[in-house]
């Protein structure tokens, strides 16, 4: 089985983030997005993967995942020149997809599940697609199924008055036939060419479509606030490394996870979850809280940050609070008044003095 990952769109909920580069590429934990998509495709066995790519910054995603060598497995590129769908996307896969069956992940959900026995249940059925379903709390935000008798009896794109609150998640399972029916879709209110529809016309064509259910954390991280939530989740569930060095005199509880080459001075309080990237100088008794990323070579000097994603090369001076933030990187903040309190989403390269 092949897979595809849809990396393109132009992520404008998460601006100015977005602004540099791909949305799926912003850190979650120290790693992109996509990249936990591609973990979960090569840990189910798939190692031929293409990626949707377009939009501002689509070069930054071959430039990050090349061939794939590095990953072990055989990665190939297809451009979308406007974001014109998810079913779109799909359609510009055949060739690659040369009448095999595949599974499309989208680049900026989160599972934390091993989806390797759902494939391999594909792979063995006679279905036609299979979905992975999740219950949710706000069901007009996504695609939503029907479900009679254990099957799915319909499926409606971010409906206004949902009938249930089992949204189809972002991991499709599908076979070639997908192509003939895409072809027969119409653009959407949104103008989009939308999956939801294609599922649809493949239930009124009266294929079966099976189903699992998400029961742990899927996440899709549409907005800021969905990324910090899913930064949490992914901390709480790593493995505790301390790769750095911490002076004597630093208070570490929670798990902490430090790399290489970085540095925690005499005062500093860490509490975890937390990840510190490689190369960082943490010091005059800052403290990094629960819920906290820092990328790699970032300075800190004296705040205090709490759930937040700070990316690499950031400077901080001053003793302020920082929460529920994303920071891009290279980005410094520094103090000169009694400001102390402080929420922001701050785009790559920016300069604040508080
Ligand atoms: O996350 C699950 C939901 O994803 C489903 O419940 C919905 O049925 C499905 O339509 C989709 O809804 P969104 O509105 O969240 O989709 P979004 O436009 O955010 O696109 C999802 C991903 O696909 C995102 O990583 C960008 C990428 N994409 C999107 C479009 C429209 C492309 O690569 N090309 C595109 O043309």
């Amino acid at each position: 089985m092949k897979g595809v990952i849809l990396h393109g769109g132009h992520g404008t909920r998460l601006r100015p983030l977005t602004h540099t580069g791909p949305k799926q590429l912003l850190p979650i934990a120290n790693k992109p997005m996509s990249n936990y998509c591609v973990d979960t495709l090569i840990q189910a066995g798939i190692n031929e993967i293409a990626f949707i790519i377009g939009g501002i910054g689509a070069e930054k995603v071959k430039e990050f995942y090349g061939n794939g060598e590095k990953f072990g497995v055989k990665f190939s590129y297809i451009e979308q020149d406007y974001p014109k769908g998810i079913a779109h996307a799909i359609s510009l896969c055949e060739d690659f997809i040369n009448n095999e069956k595949f599974v499309v992940f989208l680049g900026d959900n989160i599972i934390n599940k091993n989806i390797s026995e759902y494939i391999l249940n594909f792979q063995k059925s006679n279905v036609e697609a299979s979905l992975l379903l999740c219950e949710v709390n706000n069901p007009s935000q996504f695609g939503i199924a029907e479900i009679k008798n254990n099957k799915i009896v319909n499926i409606t794109e971010k409906p206004k008055n949902p009938i249930t609150n089992f949204a189809v998640t972002g991991i499709y399972c599908l076979t070639s036939h997908i192509f003939e029916i895409i072809k027969k879709l119409k653009p959407s209110w949104r103008n989009e060419l939308e999956i939801a529809d294609a599922l649809q016309m493949l239930i009124e064509e009266e294929e079966e479509l099976t189903f699992e259910m998400i029961t742990d954390f899927w996440k899709d991280t549409g907005t800021p606030k969905d990324i910090i939530q899913a930064n949490k989740k992914i901390l709480e569930n790593m493995k505790e490394f301390q790769k750095g060095v911490i002076e004597d005199g630093v208070i570490i509880s929670g798990k902490v996870m430090i790399e290489k080459g970085t540095i925690i001075k005499k005062g500093v309080k860490i509490t975890g979850p937390v990840i510190i990237g490689k190369n960082c100088i943490i010091e005059n008794n800052s403290h990094i809280k629960e819920n906290t990323s820092i990328g790699n070579n970032c300075q800190i000097r004296g705040s205090t940050i709490t759930d937040s994603i700070i990316m690499s090369d950031c400077i901080f001076e001053g003793k302020f609070d920082i929460k529920n933030s994303i920071i891009g990187s290279n980005s410094k903040i520094l103090q000169n008044s009694n400001n102390t309190n402080n929420e922001f989403l701050l785009g790559e390269g920016s300069q604040i003095s508080i």
